[in-house]
């Protein structure tokens, strides 16, 4: 599957933990491309779960975007983005500077993330967590469009987003 990505866009990847998101962002794009949010609670708070540290995270990585942007480079917003009002946020910084906010939503089975989720260290929430994830996944699908987001891709399941490819849409 090809994802049509503008050559200077504000790309968000979209899905519950443990969708592969930090894994196809790292596939896909260069490291100097991607903003995680985990990387940006680490740099607040020494700590990349500590979630008391979110709202400056947010705020510090929106600000690096909105530099990156005015260079004129691609940038790529790795974290769940499963709310509005954080997908609000992106697509703020996007049209303040004149960019296409992209969606691309990773979409697996959450039994699937769930088995990932547990294989990891790094990761301590319990089912429910992931449960209201997938849940305000569903709901997410539907509402991007309206949000701002001028193009939406859906990958579903692990073949596809296996299979996905990048290109580049040139700017006039
Ligand atoms: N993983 C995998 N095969 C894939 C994608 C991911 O085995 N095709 C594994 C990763 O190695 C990792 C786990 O699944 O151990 C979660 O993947 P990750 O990319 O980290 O998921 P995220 O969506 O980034 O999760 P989070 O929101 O928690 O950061
Ligand atoms: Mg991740």
């Amino acid at each position: 599957m090809i994802i049509d990505v503008p050559e200077l866009s504000l790309v968000a990847l979209v899905g519950i933990s443990g969708s592969g998101k930090s894994t196809f962002a790292r596939a896909h794009f260069k490291p100097t491309q991607v903003l995680s949010s985990d990387f940006f609670r680490g740099l607040i708070a020494d700590d990349e779960n500590d979630q008391s540290a979110s709202a400056d995270a947010f705020e510090t990585l929106h600000y690096v975007a909105g530099k990156r942007l005015t260079a004129g480079r691609l940038t790529v917003v790795d974290a769940t983005n499963l709310q509005a009002h954080a997908r609000a946020g992106l697509v703020k910084v996007a049209r303040e500077h004149d960019v296409l906010p992209v969606a691309i939503v990773l979409d697996v089975p959450e039994a699937l993330a769930w088995e990932r989720t547990q294989a990891r260290e790094d990761r301590t929430f319990d089912r429910r967590v992931l449960t209201r994830m997938s849940r305000d996944l569903r709901r997410s699908l539907n509402q991007l469009a309206k949000e701002g987001f001028r193009k939406i891709h859906v990958l579903r399941g692990v073949d596809e987003i296996a299979a996905a490819e990048i290109r580049y849409e040139k700017l006039f």
